[in-house]
């Protein structure tokens, strides 16, 4: 297939493109690079065996989709391109509101211009808010505990609406807490991402941060720490292969979770990465965080039936391969 990977700058998008192109597909990517690196798409394109076309421009401008399109036609969308900060969410609203949704909507509509009729998108379980106690299915109610949550659940319904008079199809991904790096490692998070569990860890590790601050200590869970469903980054990547076949004939818009059906607690993060890397990564116990839930697992059911997909690597694989990387990549990429 000829794909528009849009956001595949960043580090979802890299591994997932470079995925793509190992199995064959021609990808071009959509990318403004305001958080994704030219370097992960060099290193992506030549991981999986052909060089990655970048068009350096902005969803949200018709000039740039314009560009983009012009460089197709193409079969499907991957549509990564997004802001995904919870923190920084809450202080600018707008600006997620804008690039999340307003930029999907744009998107949607340079594709019904364009005939392009399918699309796989970035969600993610921060729809879910603290979801109802048990794992998170599919038709669980939304009740977004942030702007960054809210923008996905609407993007989601933006692309509900597109897709529902359409002969195309949509796939949304629900993804949960992705982790963990490429095999090679020179694919990876950011480090200076410091939202993410992961990276905090991993920076305590390394010596560059002083302690892990392990927010809330009081939550109803065994250890009173948060608890998330980690999936490899890996996993994550392939289940794109599968929901791009899903956008093949299938129904209108169709919602998948994105998860390993586990969840693991802070506590128990620290404890692995602590195995991990060898290194004491002294923590410390703060209050909770506005935003964050007490424990989000997915239920995976839906696409283990429906795609056939299930994660594969669990908690200490994406540890090891985030260290990994980490360690070959200190400043993550140049420049
Ligand atoms: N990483 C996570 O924990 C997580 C969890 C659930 C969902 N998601 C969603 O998955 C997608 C990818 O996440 P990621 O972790 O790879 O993030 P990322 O920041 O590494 O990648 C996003 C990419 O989109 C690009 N981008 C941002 N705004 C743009 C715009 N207006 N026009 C064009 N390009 C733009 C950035 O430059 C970056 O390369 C996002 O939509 C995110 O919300 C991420």
């Amino acid at each position: 297939m000829s794909l528009l990977v849009t956001g595949g700058a960043g580090y979802i998008g890299s591994h997932t493109a470079s995925l793509l192109s190992s199995k064959g597909h021609r990808v071009v990517v959509l990318d403004s690079l305001i958080n994704g690196h030219g370097e992960a798409l060099s290193r992506a394109g030549r991981l999986g065996g052909t060089p990655l076309e970048l068009i350096r421009g902005d969803i949200r401008s018709q000039t740039d989709l314009k560009r983009a399109f012009a460089a197709g036609p193409f079969d499907a969308v991957v549509h990564f391109a997004g802001l995904k900060s919870v923190v920084e969410s809450i202080d600018e609203p707008e600006l997620y509101r804008e690039v999340n949704i307003s930029g999907t909507a744009a998107l949607c509509e340079a594709m019904r211009r364009n005939d392009c009729q399918r699309l796989v998108f970035s969600s993610s379980a921060a729809v879910y808010g603290n979801g109802d106690g048990t794992p998170c299915r599919e038709e669980t109610p939304l009740a977004p505990l942030n702007p960054y949550g809210a923008s996905k659940a609407e993007a989601e319904q933006v692309i509900a609406e597109q897709f529902a008079n359409s002969s195309g199809a949509a796939v949304s991904l629900r993804y949960f807490n992705p982790v963990g790096a490429h095999p090679s490692a020179e694919l990876g998070e950011d480090p200076k991402v410091r939202n993410n569990l992961a990276p905090v860890l991993l920076d305590v590790a390394f010596g560059v941060r002083e302690d892990l601050e392990v927010f809330g200590s009081d939550y109803p869970t065994p250890d009173g720490s948060c608890i998330r469903d980690y999936i490899h980054i890996m996993d994550l990547a392939r289940a794109h292969l599968a929901a791009l076949n899903a956008t093949d004939g299938g129904p209108n818009h169709q919602i998948y979770n994105v998860g390993t059906g586990r969840g693991s607690s802070v506590l128990d993060m620290l404890e692995i990465a602590r195995q991990v890397t060898s290194a004491p990564i002294p923590a410390r116990r703060v209050a909770r965080r506005e935003g964050d839930s007490a424990a989000l697992i997915a239920n995976v059911t839906k696409i283990q039936q429906e795609l056939g997909w299930k994660a594969e690597l669990g908690v200490r694989e994406m540890l090891e391969s985030a260290w990994a990387w980490r360690c070959s990549n200190p400043q993550g990429y140049p420049g």
